[in-house]
């Protein structure tokens, strides 16, 4: 096998086995997004993908690679090839628009459900909410706020693909670090939305999402943070 160049296997929409091969040019540091561009760029022009700021911000890049989604623009080959081949895919447990292009609606639609915006009280009169930095609150808030949206947690978790009515663990991820905003007036609402049948208690809490989250977040954790207050909520008659 030539190991200066990549064997890349890619989804391909309107195929008949699915996958399309193409050989491309190795080089140093590398990375999966770099491997999708160059194919896009000099070999099939018609290839459909996402990305935007290849700096692992925006969270647009997100694929399957080798079987496991990750964020392709901050995925170094090296690190993913085995005996120098890849098979890239779009993300599981959402609908695929073309080739490796996802709808991600259903993922927002859920975060929306969940509550995900965050409401406040005070008018631009007023002034800034002390939020205190060393507070339990503020620490719990911090360690999920970093959510880029991209998607990764939410393909990789088994109880979506059994139950896609489940919210997920971006939305409930998102859902914790507004619980525990001091500053948000939604607090009850947010739990009601959350501690339904397709919510925090349907998760198995085995951490897939936390072991492939490229932020570095636990959804896992955050989660079962929900179901905690949950069931403080309920034994109070709040929910
Ligand atoms: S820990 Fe929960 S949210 Fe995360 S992958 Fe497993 S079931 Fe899904
Ligand atoms: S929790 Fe992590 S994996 Fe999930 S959408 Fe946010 S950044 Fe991506
Ligand atoms: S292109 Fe923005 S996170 Fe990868």
């Amino acid at each position: 096998m030539n190991t200066d160049k990549l064997h890349v296997k890619v989804s391909r929409s309107g195929t008949s086995g699915g996958l399309v091969g193409y050989q491309v040019p190795r080089y140093e540091s590398q990375t999966v997004l770099d491997v999708v561009t160059f194919i896009q760029r000099q070999m099939q022009p018609d290839l459909a993908y996402r990305f935007a700021c290849r700096v692992g911000m925006c969270g647009s890049c997100a694929m399957n690679v080798n079987g496991k989604a990750r964020w392709t623009c901050r995925t170094h080959v090296s690190k993913v090839a085995i005996n120098n081949e890849l098979e890239i895919a779009p993300l599981s447990n959402l609908p695929v628009i073309k080739d490796l292009v996802t709808d991600m609606s259903t993922f927002f639609d859920k975060w929306s459900r969940a509550k995900g915006r965050f409401a406040g009280d005070h008018t631009r009169h007023e002034d800034f909410a002390p939020v205190r930095p060393d507070s339990a609150q503020r620490k719990e808030a911090d360690a999920g706020i970093e959510c880029i949206g991209c998607g990764v947690c939410y393909s990789s978790c088994d109880v979506v693909t059994w139950r896609p009515e489940y919210l997920g663990p971006a939305a409930l991820n998102r859902a914790w670090t507004l619980v525990n905003d001091e500053r948000d007036v939604q607090k009850i609402e947010r739990l009601r939305a959350v501690a339904g049948d397709a919510g925090c208690h349907s998760c198995h809490t085995q951490g897939t999402c936390t072991e492939r989250c490229p932020k570095h977040l636990s959804p896992t954790a955050g989660i079962a943070g929900l179901k905690r207050m949950t069931m403080k909520a309920a034994r109070e008659g709040d929910l």
